[in-house]
């Protein structure tokens, strides 16, 4: 009996070792161990023996059944973890895919340099207005003291969506529209887009931003004026940057200048930002015109004003030694991308 024992050990073992689900395993518990399984009936054999063989059988079956439960819980285990290595490699993900990267927005670099411009402003006691991009005739030119059919309109030229109805070539008009609402003191500053009927080149776009300044007050003369221009040309570039102004004319100043920086990539040296001048023109500037004064009512007796205009692309260029405006209006993100 105990080569029996031994044998279906044996196969048993085999049978558990191959079993390849659970399902499997339950089966052989019941073949073997169950309340009719076949270990169960090697039990009921054992009175049949002799006495004295009992003990040892009785023994070998006890330690079969042992066992095999042990052997069958093990399977068990084995195949729970193949189980879980399998639904592990069904989810897996590829680690070495690189990931999807979010673009986060920002400022584009022209709005990014008028900010800091209107900054050093506000920090002198500016404040900020602003007024429409489209505008009329009047507030244009008539009220800036452009005479009827004067030249300095040539560079003027603009976008007309009626014989009044423009869109604006300069900030300039915002002064207009300022002091028709205020009383002196007046210190802004107005940041906008502006427009004009340029051909498109390395200089210029039909599309771009001024910065404007006007103060009227009593007693301000063309050195506060250059003192003003000087603090903000430091501001913003450092202190080796100067200011240079030459004889110009706008119809809403006089006298007037035009208004050049040096140029800070080049030190002065030359290069292809500043054409090889060392300077870079800026804008414009001046006394404001006693007749703009007059024209919105106040007294020219007693205030004096100045103004200036100055545009963004040009300081953005020159802060960052661009050397094309046309990138700015592009959309290119490889060129956008970079501040
Ligand atoms: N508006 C002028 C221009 O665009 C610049 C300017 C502004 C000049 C203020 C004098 C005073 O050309």
């Amino acid at each position: 009996m105990l080569d029996e024992i031994a044998l279906m050990q044996t196969e048993a073992e085999a049978a558990i070792a191959a079993a390849d689900s659970e399902a499997a395993l339950e089966e052989l518990r019941v073949k073997y161990l169950g309340r009719n399984g076949l270990v169960r009936g090697q039990f009921q054999k054992l009175g049949s023996l002799p006495k004295e063989d009992r003990p040892a059988v009785g023994a070998a079956l006890n330690q079969l059944a042992k066992g095999l439960e042990e052997r069958l819980e093990a399977r068990r285990a084995e195949l729970a973890a193949a189980d879980a290595d399998r639904a592990l490699l069904a989810d897996a993900i590829d680690i070495t895919l690189p990931g999807r990267s979010h673009r986060v927005g920002k400022r584009h670099p022209l709005l990014a340099t008028l900010d800091e411009m209107v900054a050093i402003f506000l920090g002198l006691g500016f404040r900020v207005v602003e007024g429409p991009e489209v505008e009329d005739y009047y507030h244009s030119f008539t009220a800036l003291n452009y005479p009827e059919y004067h030249p300095a309109m040539d560079e003027q030229m603009t976008f007309y969506c009626g014989p009044d109805v423009l869109l604006r070539s300069q900030t300039s008009t915002v002064q207009i529209r300022a002091m028709e609402h205020m009383e002196p003191p007046v210190r802004i500053v107005v940041p906008g887009r502006c427009y004009r009927r340029d051909t498109v080149d390395a200089t210029h776009c039909h599309t771009f931003y001024q910065l404007e300044g006007l103060l009227v007050d009593e007693g301000v003369t063309f050195a506060d004026l250059k003192g003003t221009l000087e603090i903000f040309a430091r501001e913003m570039f450092g202190e080796r940057c100067h200011v240079r102004f030459r004889p110009d004319f706008f119809p809403f100043t006089e006298p007037s200048a035009e208004v050049a920086l040096s140029c800070t990539l080049c030190e002065g040296g030359g290069c292809r930002v500043c054409s090889n001048t060392g300077y870079l023109e800026v804008g414009g500037a001046g006394e404001v015109d006693p007749n703009v004064l007059a024209g919105v009512g106040y007294d020219t007796d007693k205030y004096t004003g100045f103004a200036f205009g100055v545009g963004v692309e040009r300081f953005t260029m020159l802060r960052h030694g661009i050397d094309d405006i046309r990138l700015f209006y592009s959309g290119d993100m490889r060129f956008l991308g970079q501040f």
